[in-house]
Order: structure tokens, then C-alpha cells, then sequence
């Protein structure tokens, strides 16, 4: 894995420049990002530039032998452009124009900032895309950041309109897919459709959920159109962008499947209060972060890449967009870094050199201190490196040995029709993983529509749609399958399947839900001495080949099997998942075992991972390669076997 680090030299003075990329080399890093919010720096007004200082700035990168990811700077549009194209504007769900003074104010339907991002793109790809040291290009900078995917401008309905019209090709299609009949809603023409904000209440669901698909489609088209043109003029450069952390708001198998690689940007201690734990939890991984959040993205972002991934922005510190922002344990940078080796990686770049002493982000660490000191990252960092070159070349990462699917378009229905405040597909994927992490299992996220041959256990945590093509490679797969509750709920128009759920699972398991009901905080449904239920419960009635495994204590069935599938009618607790799982897992020849909350194991090669997020020292019978027995709180082992 190679390291890197993100480098604004536009915004500190020119005589640091040349001992910033020599300290970078010295401390072991051998490339840069650049470039990605520069564009005021490159163009102060329109069709004046001032390339000559990123000029430098690259040369000076290579002649100290560090290679150079360029970003497009279309994710801050200056404020000359904004002045002159106030229509390029995004429009927030409330109807307020998103305006100039920060970043990510650009609408995506938006056919004029399209063009000019094209234009920024060609001019900064003409004049660095034949350099040596150029080895990457960046996509803009993590697409919807700060809520942005959604826009309401008159441009997204436009373009709305016409995207309904390719899809259902005429208002009646569009009226009966949607079910319009229902409270007068029908439309006569395709533009009279408005965006489904600002109704009485709720708006109807497939028209959210159409609008979000929608929205995610302009993402993909605006990144198609730099991908196109850096292709083009810059041949045999990786095309890249960064994807987030608990992000879902476009579908990123999508516009991953036009780079050549899927890159994220890493802050596993701004991510823990953001995401799906509980209050202990977040006090437990205060310092470390969660002990499967990053390796659940890890693996996602592998899938986007079609197993090309980096890291691109890694956190070194505390942050600052954080409700709070606690500062990392002692061990946990360095923790972080072989975590994404563990995950197969092939880059990982710290955000950012050093930490600016002015701006928005003047209190977001970096490996610097805004005095030009290293600070508290940085020896971490230095052992990192020294601790890679003493592995030297790594195996790439195999076929791991599950399966989970995880789909965009599942995500998006759920939000359009929770039928339940906290139903969420992304924490219920996040929990099926860290399930079978937990019991030492190795995961593959994968999205729908892979390839699944040669899994031998493939999950469903939340598969909203599951169409008779995704069935059929189920089954095809020979894999054993396990669904959570909501598979195969709905159709692609949103409607209740006719058959009832789970719709095409019902090729592998023959269960039909019946009824299905939410429940309120604080209400659990016991499974005898197995666990219980929370959230979320449905009747189910099965055929005679199907085995009830587990019953409620009102009688009702909750894990269902047959000889290639398993359904789980409710949402169980993380003990009762575990103990669901380890029984397939055994069935299929696997060989899980409880590590326990804290502790996580990876495999790469015959290269073992051993990583300790929790309070307490962890003891293990294997000579180290790297790191000391009993494994440190925040520590890192690895040995080969
Ligand atoms: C990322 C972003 C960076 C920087 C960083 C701070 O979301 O890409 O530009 O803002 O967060 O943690």
C-alpha cells in the first residue's frame, strides 16, 4: 500500500513548498493529492488563468520523487462564476438557494455548471494530463457532501420531467406504475410532476423514491462527463473520486463502475457519533472508532472499485465537522492504516499536511501542526511505513468468505416508506456485518446484481427488491442464503409484490409474509431464552418443506428454513443474529467463532490481522511480524502462517 497525503500548497506561502515534498518522501510517503479546490487559484476570473503556481507545485512534488493525484476543482465553484450563472445554484428541499461561501453549491442538473465543469476538466487535463508525475486524476470532491446530492432548482425539475418520460414513456404508464388513482394524484402530462417536497403530508412514495434514483442518475452523468474527457487526454491515468462514509444518497456502484478505482475518505472518529451505535458503543470507540465501521466501508468501496480501492483522505486527528471531535487513542492512526491493508488497499493518503490556521476547517488536524511541527499523527505514520517495507510486497485480497448484498435502491425505498421511525437498510446492513465479523467471518459486500458463484454463504439483510434475476443467481450460486425481514417487499415500481413478499426468494424458500408491523422504542418480542425481537415483526406462513426453526413467545415463527434458504420474520437482537448466523455458517463449512466485541480478525494471503478497538489488553499465541503480545488497546498484530 502506498501513502500519500492531501497538499494545498495554494494555501500557504511558496518558500514551504520545497521542504513540504522533501519531509513527505523523508517521512515515507510517495504521493500527493492535489488541485481539488483550486480553482479561484487557477482561474481568478473567467478565461484568466494562473496555472503557473500549481506548475511548480507538481514539479517540485516529482523532482522529490512523490507521484501526483490531480482533483478537478469543480466542487467550489468561485464566486465569478456563481455571479454569472446564478442559475447553476442548487435548491435545498426547503426551497432556499444554496449559496456562495463554502463548497458543493452546484446544482447536477444544472446543463450550465455541467459545461463548465467540462471545460475546468479538459483545461486542467490539457495542461497536466502528459506529466509524469500525474498517476491519477480525482472526480470533483465526495459528490453530495453536505446534503447535495437533492436538489429542487427549476433545472432538477426539468430534467426530472424528462427523465420520467425515457422511463415510463407515457403519463399513463407513469400514473398506473405509481398507483395515482389513490387520492386524485394523477398527472396529464409528464411536466406537470413537481418535486415531492412541500406537500400537506407525506408525498407519495415512489415519487420520492423516483427522485432520489433520478438525483442519483444526475451524480452519474455529471461524473461521466469529466471521466470522458480525462480518459481522452490523459491516457493510462487511474480516474478516481471519493466516496463517503454513511453516505448512500447516490448509488455508487454506479459511478464506480466508471472509474478505475473507488477511493473513500476515512474519519472513523467523526463517523462513530454519526452512525447506528449506541451510546456505550460510542463511549467504548471514542478514540478508536467503531470496530467494523470502517472495514464495512472498506469492503463496500472494494465493491465499487470492482476491487480496486484506495483511501484517499485518512484522519490524523481530531476533525472538526463533528458534533464533538475526541482526539484518536494512541495506536489508532496506525491502526487505521493496516486495517485498509488488511482490506487489500492500494493507497491511503492522510487529510491533510498541515492544519490550517484559518478557514472552516482550522481546527482539523493534520500530520502537521499549523506551526509546521509534526504533530501527535505523525510518528504513526513513520511506523506504518517502516512496518510496510519490513512486510514488503503483499498477496492481493481473495474471495472473502461471505457474501453480503447491499443495494442503494433498498435504502432509498425503505426511506420512502419506513412504516417504522427507525427503519434504516444501511444500520441493518451495518449490523449483519459486523454480526459476521464479530465471528471471525470475512465479508465481501457485493451489490445485487453480482456474480455470486463461489460463495458459500451469501446474505440479505435488507434486500428490498428481489426480481427473478436475483433470484435465479441465488439459486445458481449454490450458496446458502440468509434474508432478513423487508426481502423482497416491494416491486421496482414500488408496489407490494402480487404474490405477496419475498417476492423471488420464494424460488429458494417457501414463505409468504402475510402482515407485517413496526413497533416503537422500548418494545421487545421474546424468543424464549434466544433473544428477542425489536422494531420490526412479520406473520409469516410457510409451506410443508419449510422448517420453523425459532417461534416467538406468541407463537408466532421467526426463523424459517428450508434447504437452501433461511428467512428471519423479525429484527433480532445482535446475540440472536450471531447465534442464527453461526448455525448457517456451520451448515455451509464454515468455521465461525465468537472474537467478541472488541477484538477483529482479517486474512490476506497467509497474512493474519489481528485488531483491538476495545479498553483491554488482548492476549494471543502467535509470533509477531508486526506489533507486541498482549496486542495494546488501539494495537495491531500480524503474523503469517
Ligand atoms: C472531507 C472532505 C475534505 C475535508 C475533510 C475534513 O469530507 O473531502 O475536503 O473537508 O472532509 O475532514
Amino acid at each position: 500500500m502506498k501513502l500519500g497525503v492531501c497538499w494545498y500548497p495554494e494555501q500557504w506561502p511558496e518558500h514551504l513548498w520545497a521542504s513540504d515534498v522533501q519531509r513527505m518522501a523523508a517521512l515515507g510517503l510517495s504521493f500527493v493529492r492535489v488541485g481539488e479546490f483550486a480553482w479561484s487559484r487557477i482561474e481568478p476570473e473567467l478565461g484568466r488563468f494562473e496555472w503557473e503556481w500549481l506548475d511548480r507545485a507538481v514539479d517540485l512534488a516529482h523532482a522529490a520523487g512523490l507521484e501526483v493525484v490531480m482533483g478537478t476543482p469543480t466542487a467550489t465553484p468561485p464566486k465569478w462564476l456563481v455571479d454569472a450563472h446564478p442559475e447553476i445554484l442548487a435548491k435545498g428541499r426547503d426551497g432556499q438557494v444554496r449559496g456562495f461561501g463554502s463548497r458543493r453549491h452546484y446544482c447536477f442538473s444544472s446543463d450550465v455548471y455541467l459545461e463548465q465543469s467540462r471545460r475546468i476538466t479538459a483545461l486542467m487535463a490539457d495542461r497536466y494530463g502528459q506529466h509524469p508525475a500525474v498517476v491519477a486524476w480525482q472526480t470533483d470532491n465526495e459528490y453530495g457532501c453536505h446534503d447535495t446530492v437533492v436538489s429542487m432548482s427549476d433545472a432538477a425539475k426539468a430534467a426530472f420531467r424528462r427523465w420520467l418520460a425515457a422511463r415510463y414513456g407515457s403519463v399513463k404508464a407513469l400514473n398506473t406504475a405509481w398507483g395515482l388513482a389513490f387520492w386524485s394524484q394523477e398527472y396529464r402530462s409528464f411536466d406537470e410532476v413537481d418535486a415531492p417536497f412541500g406537500t400537506v403530508t407525506e408525498s407519495h412514495p415512489a415519487h420520492r423514491l423516483d427522485w432520489q434514483r433520478f438525483s442519483s442518475a444526475m451524480v452519474e452523468r455529471f461524473n461521466a462527463a469529466q471521466v470522458e474527457i480525462l480518459r481522452a487526454a490523459s491516457p493510462g491515468r487511474d480516474i478516481v473520486h471519493n466516496f463517503m462514509g454513511l453516505f448512500t444518497e447516490f448509488d455508487h456502484y454506479a459511478v464506480g463502475r466508471q472509474l478505475d478505482v473507488a477511493t473513500w475518505d476515512s474519519y472513523p472518529i467523526g463517523f462513530l457519533g454519526q452512525g447506528p451505535f449506541t451510546v456505550a458503543d460510542k463511549a467504548r470507540y471514542l478514540r478508536t472508532g467503531h470496530p467494523d465501521l470502517t472495514a464495512f466501508h472498506h469492503s463496500l468501496y472494494r465493491a465499487c472499485g470492482q476491487g480496486r480501492w484506495w483511501v484517499i483522505e485518512q484522519q490524523p486527528g481530531p476533525v472538526n465537522w463533528a458534533a464533538w471531535n475526541p482526539a484518536p487513542a494512541k495506536g489508532a492512526v496506525e491502526l487505521w492504516g493496516w486495517e485498509a491493508v488488511a482490506q487489500g488497499a492500494e493507497r491511503m493518503s492522510w487529510f491533510r499536511w498541515r492544519q490550517a490556521p484559518t478557514g472552516q476547517e482550522a481546527m482539523h488536524a493534520g500530520l502537521n501542526r499549523p506551526d509546521n511541527q509534526p504533530a501527535a499523527a505523525w510518528p504513526e505514520v513513520e511506523a506504518l511505513a517502516a512496518g510496510l517495507s519490513q512486510l514488503g510486497p503483499l498477496p492481493p485480497r481473495g474471495r472473502s468468505d461471505v457474501a453480503l448484498i447491499f443495494d442503494y435502491d433498498s435504502v432509498w425505498a425503505v426511506r420512502s416508506q419506513p412504516q417504522g421511525r427507525d427503519q434504516d437498510a444501511l444500520a441493518t446492513a451495518m449490523a449483519w456485518h459486523t454480526a459476521a465479523r464479530r465471528l471471525g467471518l470475512s465479508v465481501d459486500i457485493v451489490p445485487p446484481d453480482a456474480d455470486l458463484a463461489g460463495y458459500d454463504l451469501v446474505l440479505l439483510p435488507a434486500q428490498v427488491f428481489v426480481d427473478e434475476g436475483l433470484a435465479r443467481r441465488l439459486a445458481e450460486s449454490g450458496a446458502t442464503v440468509l434474508a432478513g425481514p423487508r426481502t423482497g417487499s416491494k416491486t421496482r415500481d414500488f408496489a407490494i409484490p402480487a404474490h405477496l413478499p419475498p417476492d423471488g426468494l420464494k424460488m429458494l424458500i417457501d414463505v409468504t409474509v402475510a402482515r407485517v408491523e413496526s413497533l416503537p422504542p422500548g418494545i421487545v418480542l421474546p424468543a424464549g431464552n434466544a433473544g428477542q425481537v425489536t422494531g420490526w415483526m412479520e406473520d409469516v406462513e410457510s409451506g410443508s418443506q419449510v422448517e420453523t426453526r425459532l417461534t416467538l413467545d406468541d407463537g408466532r415463527g421467526l426463523w424459517f428454513a428450508s434447504a437452501r434458504a433461511h428467512y428471519l420474520a423479525g429484527q433480532v437482537d445482535d446475540g440472536l443474529l450471531r447465534r442464527v448466523l453461526t448455525n448457517v455458517a456451520v451448515a455451509t463449512g464454515l468455521q465461525p467463532r465468537d472474537l467478541g466485541p472488541d477484538v477483529r480478525v482479517e486474512r490476506l494471503g497467509n497474512f493474519n490481522f489481528l485488531f483491538n478497538y476495545g479498553p483491554v489488553p488482548v492476549t494471543i499465541a502467535h509470533d509477531l511480524l508486526i506489533g507486541q503480545n498482549p496486542v495494546l488497546p488501539a494495537g495491531v498484530a500480524i503474523w503469517r502462517d
